[in-house]
């Protein structure tokens, strides 16, 4: 059926006033006649332009997120220094290869490295010859990286080490199996003893024979002898442009389209004690230098190969605003009195020079020859995470305040504490808002920004997630009731001005948050239903927000409409999105005000569905809840859809220049 616009409104509503006391009779008995109607106002010119940063990534180290995850690197604690700067240390998860008759693995505090001074002592106890003949293949130590390395056929290995001998070198260096078989490539690093009586950079490229996704390095002599290890590292050479990302991870971020990254947490950035926290200095300069450090939140070791400078070449290589978390003085546990907070205010400081600064400058210095000579383009800086209530947060905030704009008034300042109930009690350009809960209650919230304050500091909604049992390990539910909060912080973009899924990565052999958005091991990945749902939001940074007017006698409804000029072809678009939260499908009527029904063309739908509400995507089946896209059916001004049980669907126009009717 189509109207004439013009007519169409009183139609409309004399249709609505039938229709919705028809409607009321029949909600109980007959499920599927729930309708509804949204009318978009495709005039640019009523709309309003949402921001370019609304949607982004918060990227935290959890779940082994960067150590094992994005960070392409494959050996895990490659200094020795997981129990921290004591000998005997932690070497897990190295391990011998040998028993001890024929060699005596300890660590000694003898590194060339100031910051790391822990090495591997390997104490040879056999010989190629003699009384105590070493074993087929020698004796050494290998390292299984993150639950397995990921080795492919004909890719190349970069592997670096620091050794030091007590006489002449002969040392296997080969990627294998799990069990040191089969070797999928090896190598020899020989030399005299004269060469290596000294601590020495041995550099080897290895190119695998084979694939296994459960891979070891293993470092193997039987030449009697004492042998000193440090910062042993396997990189693939095909990282995102040489960067250090894993490629296959680097591309899920990139086909979300942020742009922000918050990083490097959360509560990571905390510490549960302060001296477990994440202190930027200490994850720059020279990777082999890094002292690395357990954190104590999350409860693992992380080298910081994934540093501070690496997190800034991430956002820039995402073409997204970087977000720096910065500590405050504040863990779970301790806290630094606000008399005592300027180290801490200095550090930070230092830490915008470093991103900021001229390489003239000495932090700038320090990031230029690390290869980065131009600046980062850092304009927004969070002052802790999650810590509003702690004794002397405000206090330490204030500090952080005051020396940060006076030193950098640019940039954006955002305070822990929640400005959408009432007002703050301090300045800020932002605020943080956290939420985690059920699905019911997320969906509820598409309406909280409504009623929030339009004067003041904007909202930073840098952590959402459906959790608990609606999620499970990511379901369809979870996703449907996001997508709902998030046309909600569209319509609000007018105070809403940022907003990230959270966490956003997960290690699947270390879950220690759930769900997540993209789920991986050493070689698969896969998004949950949020990853999915979080694309069809993709265009809408920069975007114009159309005026909409949805009318249903259902509960279970939220749309939102944007238009926008596509970057790939130049070409104007429409998105109607809407959410089905409910168990009934429903009839929708889309009315286009304003457009030309012949200047429509191209039109597509996306649907993102299951068949049952908690349904989850796995290694087994990555794509069970994905979106679907399929054309639109007699593309038009006016058309109706039924929308599915559980649904989130999209509808895209794409709409000529003339195409727009005047008022
Ligand atoms: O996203 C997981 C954690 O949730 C973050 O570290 C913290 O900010 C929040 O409590």
């Amino acid at each position: 059926m189509r109207f004439r616009m013009d007519s169409f409104y009183h139609l409309h509503l004399y249709i609505c006033i039938v229709f919705c006391s028809v409607s009321q009779c029949f909600t109980n008995q007959v499920k599927a006649d729930q309708t509804a109607q949204i009318i978009v106002n495709a005039s640019n010119a009523v709309g309003r332009s949402i921001p370019e940063t609304l949607f982004g990534i918060f990227f935290e180290e959890i779940n082994h997120a960067g150590a094992g995850g994005l960070w392409a690197e494959l050996v895990s604690n490659r200094g020795f220094e997981a129990g921290g700067p004591h000998a005997p240390s932690n070497i897990d998860p190295w391990s011998n290869i040998g028993d001890e008759v024929y060699v005596n693995i300890s660590t000694e505090r003898s590194s060339c490295f100031a910051r790391n001074i822990v090495a591997l002592r390997m104490d040879v106890l056999c010989n190629s010859s003699g009384p105590n003949i070493c074993p087929d293949g020698g004796v050494g130590v290998y390292n299984p990286g993150f639950w397995g390395m990921n080795i492919k056929k004909g890719k190349t290995y970069k592997v670096i080490f620091y050794v030091k001998s007590s006489g002449s070198l002969n040392l296997s260096v080969s990627l294998t199996g799990s069990s040191g078989v089969p070797i999928l490539a090896t190598a020899n690093v020989i030399a005299s003893a004269s060469d290596v009586s000294n601590w020495t950079k041995m550099e080897v490229l290895l190119e695998a024979e084979d694939t296994n996704h459960n891979s070891r390095i293993q470092l193997t002599t039987t030449l009697k002898g004492v042998i000193w290890l440090d910062q042993v590292s396997v990189m693939p050479l095909d990282t995102y442009k040489g960067h250090g990302f894993r490629t296959d991870l680097f591309e899920m971020l990139t086909e979300l389209k942020p742009r922000f990254l918050r990083f490097p947490g959360g509560c990571f950035v905390e510490g549960e004690w302060l001296r477990n926290a994440f202190r930027w200095k200490e994850t720059v300069g020279p990777w082999e230098e890094r002292p690395g450090h357990f954190g104590d939140v999350w409860m693992y070791w992380t080298d910081d190969g994934l540093g501070y400078f690496e997190f800034l070449q991430l956002a820039e290589d995402l073409g997204a605003a970087p977000i720096w978390v910065i500590n405050n003085g504040i863990s779970h546990n301790d806290e630094v009195n606000t008399s005592s907070i300027l180290p801490f205010v200095q550090e930070a400081l230092d830490s915008i020079e470093f991103a900021r600064g001229s390489s003239d400058s000495k932090w700038g210095a320090l990031r230029a020859s690390m290869g980065h000579l131009e600046p980062f383009d850092l304009r927004y800086v969070a002052v802790g995470n999650e810590d509003c209530n702690k004794k002397h947060y405000l206090g330490n905030y204030l500090n952080f305040y005051s020396a940060i704009k006076q030193a950098y008034p640019d940039i954006g300042i955002i305070t822990n504490c929640d400005g959408s109930s009432q007002p703050l009690d301090h300045p800020a350009d932002f605020y943080d808002y956290h939420v985690y809960t059920s699905a019911s209650d997320l969906f509820s919230r598409n309406h909280k920004f409504d009623t929030a304050s339009r004067s003041g500091p904007k909202a930073f909604v840098s952590e959402y997630a459906v959790t608990g049992n609606d999620a499970g390990q990511g379901s369809l539910l979870a996703a449907l009731a996001e997508a709902a909060f998030l046309l909600g912080i569209e319509r609000n973009s007018d105070i809403v001005s940022m907003a990230s899924y959270a966490p956003l990565f997960v290690n699947s052999n270390n879950r220690r948050w759930n769900p997540d958005s993209i789920v991986f091991n050493s070689s698969h990945v896969y998004g949950t239903p949020s990853y999915w749902m979080q694309q069809f939001f993709t265009e809408s940074s920069g975007a114009t927000l159309l005026d909409t007017t949805l009318q249903t006698n259902s509960s279970s409804l939220v749309a939102s409409a944007i238009s926008w000029k596509s970057s790939m072809d130049n070409k104007n678009y429409i998105r109607i999105k809407v959410v089905n939260i409910g168990s009934n499908s429903i009839e929708l009527k889309i009315y286009v005000r304003g457009l030309d029904p012949n200047s429509i063309s191209g039109s597509s739908k996306t649907v993102l569905t299951s068949n049952k509400v908690m349904d989850e995507n796995s290694f087994a089946q990555p794509r069970k809840v994905i979106p679907v896209q399929s054309p639109l059916e007699a593309a038009d001004n006016v058309l109706d859809v039924v929308l599915s049980p559980y649904s989130f669907i999209s509808f895209d126009f794409l709409r000529q220049s003339s195409s727009l009717k005047s008022h």
